[in-house]
């Protein structure tokens, strides 16, 4: 149980209301299994929304309603003019709650906008509509301990009626939440990956590195035909060459060898905030960070291997098949050691369990 001070203005199938503080209100938790969460959507109270127009940006609108009214020629539905994020939330083992990486996440939209040219979204009002949204939703975010956490899910949407090949004139920036459990089942558990030569995720020189929502699309088929054949992820290669580990179809790529932590140096992979950070804690563990075009004739030679991004946080990926042969890492169907010092280390400052030296916690006061 907690208090909470909510001071804002909510709209409620069109009516507008003043909510005003009520300190004397508890935030009882919702009645979830927490512990049972997969990664999917689950209904919230309120979503936060800026409108963009005549060049600048509206004050926040905290709603209830989950469906966006958008004119059918709105740029975002036919050239995909639309970018997102993803960051999560947590409880920590002393009550207080957190957002992981904020500002990395609020740059890496604005990257991500100026690629696809949309009004960038300023730091501290993405890092105002992820405190807004944590507030009013605050009985979503999950207890300490049951290993669930709040997913904030940011977009910017290019919504100003267009027809002609061009940015829109109107935008949205929108950020939704959604308490999550792990999302590749049992939560840091081995997984298999198929790596898929026949299909790309994104073009050289295209956004494979930026958070738009067509490199998902067009990653789709190759994650469909992976998990056609037992797959639950697949990795492309470098979409010039077939040569080079590009990503996952989620997640990026990294392999322990020795004291290595080494990932991809790619044009074409998404510039993954996690790995960042894992980056930032091996090499704080005393591991040598090695950012470089990773050949995939190397596999051979990792001791392990993790999917790791906000939502696979890091899965151990146990078994690698490349044409018509299995390459194995870690411990049989246990994650290697390296991926769960790793993790373990990442969990526990996201709890507040061990120093948040890197200064990566934001704290909401709820
Ligand atoms: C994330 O990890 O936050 C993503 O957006 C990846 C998506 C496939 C869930």
């Amino acid at each position: 149980m907690r208090r909470i001070a909510p001071k804002i203005t909510v709209s409620v199938k069109g009516i507008r209301t003043r909510v005003k503080a009520m300190k004397t209100m508890k935030v009882e938790k919702a009645n979830l299994e927490w512990s049972e969460l997969p990664f999917g959507y689950v209904r919230t109270d309120f979503n936060v929304r800026y409108h963009f127009k005549d060049g600048r940006w509206s004050d926040a609108e905290v709603t209830a309603d989950e469906f966006l009214p958008m004119h059918m020629a709105a740029p975002c539905l036919h050239y995909g003019q639309e970018a997102f994020e993803g960051l999560k939330i947590f409880e920590t083992v002393d009550g207080r709650i957190v957002a992981f990486r904020v500002e990395e996440n609020a740059k890496r939209l604005q990257r991500s906008s100026e690629r696809i040219f949309t009004p960038l979204v300023p730091i501290e009002m993405f890092r105002e509509a992820i405190h807004r949204v944590v507030k009013a939703n605050a009985r979503f975010v999950p207890p300490y301990g049951t290993g669930a956490s709040l997913y904030a899910r940011p977009l910017i949407l290019g919504t100003g009626a267009r027809v002609g090949l061009g940015p829109a004139e109107e935008y949205v920036f929108l950020v939704f939440v959604t308490p999550v459990g792990p999302y590749y089942k049992g939560g840091f558990k081995a997984v298999k990956a198929l790596v898929v030569e026949e299909y790309d995720r994104a073009a050289p020189h295209g956004v494979g590195d930026c958070k738009v929502g067509g490199n998902y699309a067009a990653g789709l088929r190759g994650e469909i035909y992976g998990k056609q054949q037992g797959y639950p992820v697949v990795l492309y290669l470098d979409p010039r060459e077939k040569r080079f580990v590009d990503e996952f179809s989620t997640s990026n790529f990294i392999a322990i060898k020795g004291n290595s932590y080494i990932t991809p140096e790619s044009e074409s992979i998404l510039q993954s905030v996690t790995n960042k950070s894992l980056a930032q804690i091996a090499g704080d563990m005393g591991m040598k960070v090695e950012r470089r075009p990773v050949d995939i004739a190397e596999i051979e030679s990792f001791d392990e291997v993790g999917a790791v991004g906000t939502a696979a946080v890091i899965t151990p990926v146990n078994t690698i098949h490349f044409r018509g042969r299995d390459y194995t890492f870690g411990n049989g169907d246990q994650p290697g050691p390296v991926l769960t010092k790793l993790y373990d280390r990442l969990s526990k400052i996201r709890t507040g369990e061990a120093e948040d030296k890197f200064g990566w916690l934001d704290e909401i006061t709820i």
